[in-house]
């Protein structure tokens, strides 16, 4: 029997009593599809974020960022073919008046209650709204549906003002906006999520090669940052499935609990943005090389959710295992997107030890993330931490009254190792740096 809800059931339940994620307006019941990032939540966000942003940014000469403005000219909406291809078929029951996706009905009848339902019709997903103080049609504005075409808009802007030579990209994280019909799975499936987003611009002819390069680029991101790969899959669409605006696109999917979905889709775009927005607003969106020839690029576009990749790891990270004839529920998160780094505990609450504990969690703090802890037994801070996925456990017991080392406790062996304190930054910095993946984790069906 598929113990997939079950698993999903118990990720939102930790997720909620560990400050992770919160229903959006819980105190009023809540608002269908949004969720809160709580303090520990927020902190693995950032964390996965980070990764990213050092990965596609940081570590490349060849991509630089951007932070654009959600709002947009409503015109941008209309070069994109956002206002006249972005949209879900949608059917209706006549009788409930429940809203389906139409690709998710069997037949004409309503799954729900069996009513007559209606004839399929377009739905678009833009979020629309009024800029200013009148609503009137001149007034319109929508909330983006991707970050990407902030990134087409200032092409020029960022070529020219950072001289960049093709083949280059821009990268964007930021919050999109969609109105979907049947959002749903936690955080898979939102209204308002964040996207992690690369517009790569290359010149025409070699796309094919660099669509591929981004590919592997991509996986291998999922993979080093700890995800399992035989939970990991490649998926190229068909030709009924591609958005309006691809040529190509590969989506990168993981083994939820719920079944595979889509993680992250790496597009090959074209020249379709650049010249439709070239057409829109009159203004030439081309390269110039130094051969003296203009040429529109095209773009290989790499884009994934931050909501969804967080849940993947979540889900690929939470563990149980039996320690003790209790059960010990783990979240093996890779140390660099764990909420928590380093844990710092005293064995006991007397005898100098908090005192002491509490100058080293100063000695971290400058470089980790860290948790003080005195309350309960020793075993049950232990746990305490294993649960939100704290890859590291400092312990000041007697012996470092007498000689300044103190035990370092391995969240996934549970081994320990005496670390003198003024060596305890370096060690932290080298476990993170060597982390793998035990190989002993449970093994578990999710399907
Ligand atoms: N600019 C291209 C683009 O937006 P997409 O496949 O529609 O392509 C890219 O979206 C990624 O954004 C998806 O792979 C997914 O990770 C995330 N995403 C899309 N819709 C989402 C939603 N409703 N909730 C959460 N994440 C979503």
């Amino acid at each position: 029997m598929s113990r997939a809800p079950e698993k999903m059931e118990k990720l939102v339940s930790l997720c909620k009593r560990r400050g992770i994620i919160f229903q959006s307006s819980e105190i009023y019941g809540g608002l269908s599809s949004c969720w809160d990032y709580g303090p520990l939540g927020i902190e693995m966000k950032r964390n996965l974020k980070e990764a990213w942003w050092q990965k596609v940014v940081r570590e490349r000469k060849d991509i630089v960022g951007l932070d654009a403005s959600i709002f947009m000219h409503s015109k941008v909406w209309e070069a994109s073919g956002h206002v006249e291809s972005f949209s879900d078929p949608m059917v209706d029951c006549r009788a409930c008046r429940r809203r389906f996706r139409a690709d998710d009905v069997e037949g004409d009848r309503c799954p729900i209650c069996g009513g007559e339902l209606t004839d399929t019709r377009q739905f678009n997903l833009m979020f629309k709204t009024f800029m200013g103080p009148v609503e009137e049609d001149s007034a319109v504005v929508y909330l983006r549906p991707e970050t990407a075409q902030g990134i087409f808009v200032n092409f020029v802007n960022v070529q020219q003002s950072m001289r960049m030579k093709l083949p280059f990209g821009i990268a964007q994280i930021g919050k999109a906006f969609r109105n979907e019909i049947t959002p749903g799975n936690f955080i898979f499936r939102t209204r308002e999520f964040e996207q992690m987003e690369i517009e790569y611009f290359v010149v025409p002819g070699t796309d094919e090669e660099w669509h591929r390069r981004w590919i592997e680029e991509r996986l291998q991101w999922y993979i080093d940052l700890g995800l399992r790969e035989d939970r990991l899959r490649l998926r190229p669409h068909g030709e009924n499935e591609l958005a309006h605006y691809a040529k190509s696109c590969v989506d990168i999917e993981y083994l939820f609990p719920f079944g595979w979905a889509e993680l992250e889709g790496i597009a090959n775009r074209t020249d379709y943005d650049l010249r439709r927005h070239s057409e829109y607003s009159g203004r030439r969106l081309d390269y110039y090389e130094e051969s003296s020839k203009r040429i529109v690029p095209y773009v290989i576009e790499p884009s994934g959710g931050v909501d969804r990749a967080l849940l993947a790891f979540l889900v690929d990270a939470y563990d149980e295992e039996e320690v003790r004839g209790e059960v010990r529920v783990v979240l093996r998160l890779h140390p660099k997107l764990a909420p928590i780094t380093v844990g710092v505990f005293p064995l006991v609450r007397r005898d100098g030890m908090p005192e002491k504990a509490l100058e080293i969690e100063e000695i971290l703090r400058p470089h980790f993330n860290v948790f003080y802890d005195e309350k309960d037994s020793i075993g049950r801070r232990y746990r305490r931490m294993d649960e939100v996925g704290t890859p590291y456990g400092v312990t000041v017991d007697s012996q470092t009254m007498q000689d300044d080392t103190v035990t370092v406790r391995d969240r996934d062996s549970m081994e320990q190792e005496r670390v003198h304190i003024r060596e305890l930054v370096e060690y932290i910095r080298d476990q993170i740096s060597s982390w793998r993946r035990p190989e002993h984790i449970t093994e578990e069906v999710w399907v």
